[in-house]
């Protein structure tokens, strides 16, 4: 398939900006547990989006500096309004617009740095990735987190949720994202000549032995597709016909007793050794 120039699935609405933030706090045990950037002072955040895991980074790490670069502006006017909210986050943040495949920062310049969600969206993740490793100075650390978006599982069986998944997934294929690519991880890390490359697969399952969070994942999945209605509408990669009744296996899905989800990503830790 043809991959094209890149409209970013989610759009940039007020409603996905929220979205954005409700999703950094339900992923924030599993991105951040075990994960430790005590030791860098200044660090990149490479797509951060309306600042949702800037604030994050900003409250687990008192002594972290962060510079954030996103290329969208719209996310980059929220990030800027929503972070001099946080009371922790005096004089420690910088946000500006910025591709991440061609980064205004020296080389040699960060101690650590941070991606989530973003590669899924680039054209070129090896670029942006050989980015990353020339900003970073010799030991410094890079954390990143990525879509696997083949592991999404759901019971009872729901057909036009899969029509609807497959749509999304070809939707992003083909606009020059890569909806798989957290899989891949390893091999662009270690292509671009990061070390100590740790790849770790992330599970989510959840069934009757935890009802309150298995309902709180599919209506948070209910919204992530919401999320890209009119982009898969519009370009005709599903009907409305076919979303409508996706909706209604959501609605069914979260009344069932025996509902079960599953999803996986992948997180990975990298490190630079030596100068670039
Ligand atoms: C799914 S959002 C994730 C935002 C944030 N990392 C989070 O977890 O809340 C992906 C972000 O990547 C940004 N993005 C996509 N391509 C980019 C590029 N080439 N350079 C910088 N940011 C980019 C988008 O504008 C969007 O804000």
């Amino acid at each position: 398939m043809a991959k094209s120039d890149f409209p970013y699935v989610h759009g940039f609405s007020k409603k996905e900006q929220d979205r954005l933030r409700r999703q950094a706090k339900f992923w924030e045990y599993s991105i951040f547990e075990g994960i430790n950037f005590s030791s860098c002072k200044k660090l990149l955040e490479i797509g951060c989006g309306v600042g949702a895991n800037t604030e994050i980074l900003l409250r687990r790490y008192p002594d972290i500096f962060v510079e954030g670069i996103d290329i969208n502006e719209a996310q980059i006017e929220e990030a800027k309004r929503y972070l001099p909210t946080i009371p922790y986050g005096k004089d420690r943040f910088h946000i500006q617009k910025m591709d991440a495949g061609n980064l205004e920062f020296k080389s040699n310049s960060f101690d650590g740095a941070f991606l989530c969600w973003v590669l899924e969206h680039v054209p070129d993740p090896v670029r942006v990735l050989s980015e990353v490793r020339r900003i970073l100075k010799p030991g410094g650390r890079l954390v990143v987190n990525e879509v696997m978006n083949h592991t999404f599982f759901l019971e009872p069986y729901s057909p036009h949720v899969w029509k609807l998944w497959m749509a999304f997934n070809d939707f992003q294929y083909d606009h020059a994202g890569d909806p798989f690519v957290g899989a891949k991880l390893g091999n662009l890390l270690t292509q671009v000549g990061f070390r100590q490359v740790k790849t770790e697969v992330i599970n989510l399952h959840l069934d009757n032995r935890n009802p309150e969070k298995r309902t709180e994942i599919i209506e948070f999945w209910t919204e992530l597709l919401m999320s890209g209605r009119d982009s898969l509408i519009e370009a005709s990669y599903i009907d409305e016909e076919t979303f409508d009744k996706a909706m209604d296996e959501f609605k069914t899905v979260r009344r069932d007793p025996n509902a079960v989800f599953m999803y996986s990503f992948m997180r990975c830790e990298a490190r630079v050794l030596n100068e670039y």
